[in-house]
Formats: C-alpha cells, sequence, structure tokens
C-alpha cells in the first residue's frame, strides 16, 4: 500500500504551481457531455477524481482524448447511455453531476449514488427537489433516476446553500424550455466557472458568484475551448504548509481574490502576505498566533480548508476555536494528530485548540482527502519521521502533492512498503 514518508523540521521555501480546480474540473466534465459538438478543455487536473469522471463518460460512450497532461478533448456526440452505475462513478460524489448534466441534454439520467470523502451525512435533497421542480420525476432505488418529457424552467428556492445542488441545477436548466431562478444559490468560484463553461457552450446563465442566479434554456449547447479556474484548495493548503513550517512560499497561477478568507485567518496569525496578480506569497518568521475560525459557504472560511488550518493553529500560542458548520464529521483526523501530540478537544462541531510547541512523528491515516493534506503538513512540521497512510485520499484531489512540497525542500517520499520506509529513514538520517 502507497504511503508518504516524512522526516519534518524543514521550512518550505520556494515556489509552487497550483493546478486547474479539481471541484470546477468535475461539474466541467459532466456538462461537456451536453453538447454533440468538440469540446477542449485546459488546465484540467491530474487527480485520480478527475481521471475517474473521465473514464465515467467515456464509459457511456464519449470520445475522451488527453492531448496534454492538463488538457483534454471530449466529443459526447456518441453517448449511448443515460444511466452509469460503474465502479468509476462509485468512487467520486460528484458523479452526481452527470444527472443534472443527462438530464439537461437528454431528459433522462442515471446515476448510482454518490460516494466520496466520508465526512458526515451528505444528503442531495437539494438537488433532488430541483430537479423535481424543473418537472422531472425522480426515483431512487439503488441508483438515483431522474427523467422528464420536457424540462420548464423554475423558480427554485434552496434551502440550504449547496454548491452541488445549485451546479446540478444550473446544468438541466441550461436546456430547459423558458426561464429558472436559483434563490440562495452557492457562490464558490467553481460555480461561477462552472456557468462560465456553460456559457461558453451558447447557455444563458446571469448572476452565478451572486446568490440569485438566472438561467434562460437554450435548445442546443456547441463546442468550446475552456480553461479551468486556479484549485483555491490546492493553493490554500500549500500557504497554510507555509505557514505551519514557519516557511516562506509563492504560490503561483492563482486567483488571489478566492484565497482572501485564507489570507486573512493567516495574517491574524501573523504572516506576512503579499499578494500579485496571479501569486500569493504567505511568509512565517515568528510563532503562529491563536485565531478563531468558523467554515461558511464562499465567501467565508472554507470547509475544504479546516484540517489544514487547525493543524496550523494546534502550533499556535494561546488557545482557538474552530467550528465547523458545513460538515458534522468533519473533526475525525484529530485523534491522528493527538497522536502527533496535539492538543485538541473536540466538543460536537467545535474543536478547541491549545497550541503546542512542536508535533512528534507517528504513523497515521488519512481520514479524507484533505484531513490527509492536513495531517501531511503536521508531519512537514514534526519531530522525526511520520508515516500517512491511505494516500489514495490525498491522490483524489492533489497531483503530485509530494513531488511539489520536495520541490519546497521538504523531504516526503512516496514509498510501498517498510522496506522503502527504513531506506527513507537511512537516506534522511
Ligand atoms: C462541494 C465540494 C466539497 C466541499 C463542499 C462545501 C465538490 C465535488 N465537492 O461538496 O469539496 O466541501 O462543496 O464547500 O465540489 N446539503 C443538503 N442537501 C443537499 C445538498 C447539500 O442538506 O441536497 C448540505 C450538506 O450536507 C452540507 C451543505 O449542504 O451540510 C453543503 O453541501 P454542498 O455545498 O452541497 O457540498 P457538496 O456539493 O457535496
Amino acid at each position: 500500500m502507497e504511503r508518504y514518508v516524512i522526516k519534518g523540521g524543514n521550512p518550505l521555501v520556494g515556489e509552487v504551481e497550483i493546478g486547474g480546480a479539481k471541484n470546477a474540473a468535475l461539474a466541467i466534465l459532466a456538462a461537456a457531455t451536453m453538447t454533440d459538438e468538440t469540446v477542449y478543455i485546459d488546465n484540467m487536473p491530474d487527480a485520480s477524481d478527475t481521471n475517474a469522471m473521465l473514464k465515467a463518460i467515456e464509459s457511456i460512450g464519449a470520445y475522451v482524448e488527453r492531448t496534454g497532461r492538463h488538457s483534454v478533448k471530449i466529443n459526447a456526440s456518441q453517448i449511448r447511455s443515460y444511466s452509469i452505475e460503474n465502479d468509476y462513478i462509485k468512487k467520486i460524489r460528484a458523479g452526481y453531476y452527470l444527472l443534472g448534466a443527462l438530464l439537461g441534454k437528454y431528459k433522462q439520467a442515471g446515476v448510482a449514488l454518490p460516494g466520496g470523502c466520508h465526512i458526515g451525512l451528505r444528503p442531495i435533497d437539494q438537488h433532488i427537489k430541483g430537479f423535481t421542480a424543473l418537472g422531472a420525476k425522480v426515483t431512487i432505488q439503488g441508483i438515483i433516476k431522474a427523467e422528464a418529457e420536457q424540462l420548464v424552467g423554475k423558480h427554485i428556492y434552496l434551502d440550504v446553500v449547496s454548491v452541488g445542488a445549485t451546479i446540478n441545477i444550473m446544468m438541466a436548466a441550461a436546456m430547459a424550455e423558458g426561464k429558472t431562478i436559483i434563490e440562495n444559490a452557492a457562490k464558490e468560484p467553481h460555480v461561477v466557472d462552472v456557468a462560465n463553461f456553460l456559457n461558453s457552450m451558447g447557455a444563458n446563465i446571469k448572476g452565478a458568484g451572486t446568490d440569485v442566479i438566472r438561467i434562460r434554456g437554450v435548445e442546443k449547447l456547441h463546442g468550446t475551448e475552456y480553461t479551468i479556474i486556479p484549485d483555491q484548495i490546492e493553493a490554500g493548503t500549500f500557504m497554510l504548509a507555509a505557514a505551519a513550517t514557519m516557511g516562506d512560499v509563492t504560490v503561483k497561477n492563482v486567483i488571489p481574490k478566492h484565497l482572501e478568507s485564507i489570507s486573512a485567518k493567516l495574517v491574524e496569525m501573523g504572516c506576512q502576505i503579499h499578494e500579485s496578480d496571479d501569486a500569493v506569497r504567505v511568509v512565517a518568521t515568528r510563532r503562529l498566533q491563536n485565531t478563531h475560525i468558523k467554515t461558511l459557504p464562499y465567501p467565508g472560511y472554507p470547509t475544504d480548508m479546516q484540517p489544514q488550518i487547525t493543524v496550523a493553529l494546534g502550533l499556535a500560542s494561546g488557545i482557538s476555536i474552530v467550528t465547523e458548520s458545513i460538515f458534522e464529521s468533519r473533526f475525525k483526523y484529530v485523534d491522528e494528530l493527538t497522536r502527533m501530540g496535539a492538543n485538541i478537544k473536540v466538543e460536537g462541531s467545535t474543536a478547541i485548540i491549545e497550541g503546542v510547541e512542536r508535533y512528534t512523528g507517528a504513523t497515521v491515516s488519512a481520514p479524507d482527502l484533505r484531513a490527509g493534506a492536513a495531517l501531511v503538513i503536521a508531519a512537514l512540521t514534526a519531530e522525526g519521521y511520520s508515516t500517512v497512510e491511505e494516500i489514495k485520499y490525498i491522490e483524489r484531489g492533489y497531483e503530485d502533492f509530494d513531488i511539489k512540497l520536495r520541490e519546497l525542500g521538504a523531504q516526503i517520499e512516496k514509498v510501498d512498503d517498510d522496506r522503502d520506509v527504513q531506506k527513507f529513514k537511512l537516506k534522511h538520517a
């Protein structure tokens, strides 16, 4: 089983190039099936979730060609099945985007129930509410099926701010008859990116990035060439890694505006932040200070950046309080972190963190994607050696995580077995 072995203690220093947004890419790949014409997508991350989505659309008949490591050509004119329940789709939560896309174009869709990270109950009632409002009949029997004679635009008020539901409804409504209004829509950067992608295919979507999105349905979507936005969470993860290791890292190819909630917290924690047009530099020269955080929908502090900042606050002076308001089981990694010496008490959706001077190396297991990345950050700061297991979770959303960290001076290697762990220890003794 592949794992990372890490020797902590080196501050991260240098520049790192951030890839395309994984969560935007997943939806955009689904949306690419909504036209019979060819779609060219650039800045596609090479992570296991996006690769699974590519396999999933290929398995229902789309032509998929990787024209480079980060570019892909898709032609979905030969799609032969609107129902998908293979292992590719079961692996990723965002497989549900094929519901909105196929329902929008073909008025019928079936997708196996979503997988993904176990970070709490993840209902999809708001997606179903949206599809039903547009005129679809939705049934769930192992797989979720949606079908409609015709989709007709509606005024839809979401009960919770949901990224997935907003994007899914937007896709289905893009080819519905008439006008759809989504109120209480999610405003995350990738919602805007998917809207821009659909608009570049001829859709008529306005207001993405605000809480009211207006969609006028069109009969047909056409081919396009599109570049995915940079990944806010990958960038944020490297920013936190810089802060926690007392480093000096410039994250490049980013949209600094998308990182403001993270930058603001890092400033409160005593880091220096230097922004330019498409880069953010994080410099940490003294022990981090405590702060309090509550995760919120965008533009609030992202839940996908909660474990990483908790790890950094675990080393800060004073007591910090982190409140998770989006997913209820997102502190599972704290047990692992405690074994590295952290002093964190979790009470319901709140973590009370009393900063320690240092973590100590340990063997820990990644419970999910972002918590896995956070445990790597902890190991980078820790005294001695750590092994992070179950890195398959980390590889769902981070491309070349170990390589990028190594280029910043981290002592980290991906290894297969205990013998390789020993070799690493000898090499880095
Ligand atoms: C997306 C991201 C995920 C991120 C999350 C919040 C993808 C593939 N995943 O997940 O990385 O952590 O946004 O930024 O883009 N909810 C309902 N009913 C629904 C849908 C959601 O009650 O029908 C609740 C959820 O349980 C959660 C909250 O709404 O408490 C937000 O979930 P949502 O924004 O939908 O998250 P995802 O789209 O699953």
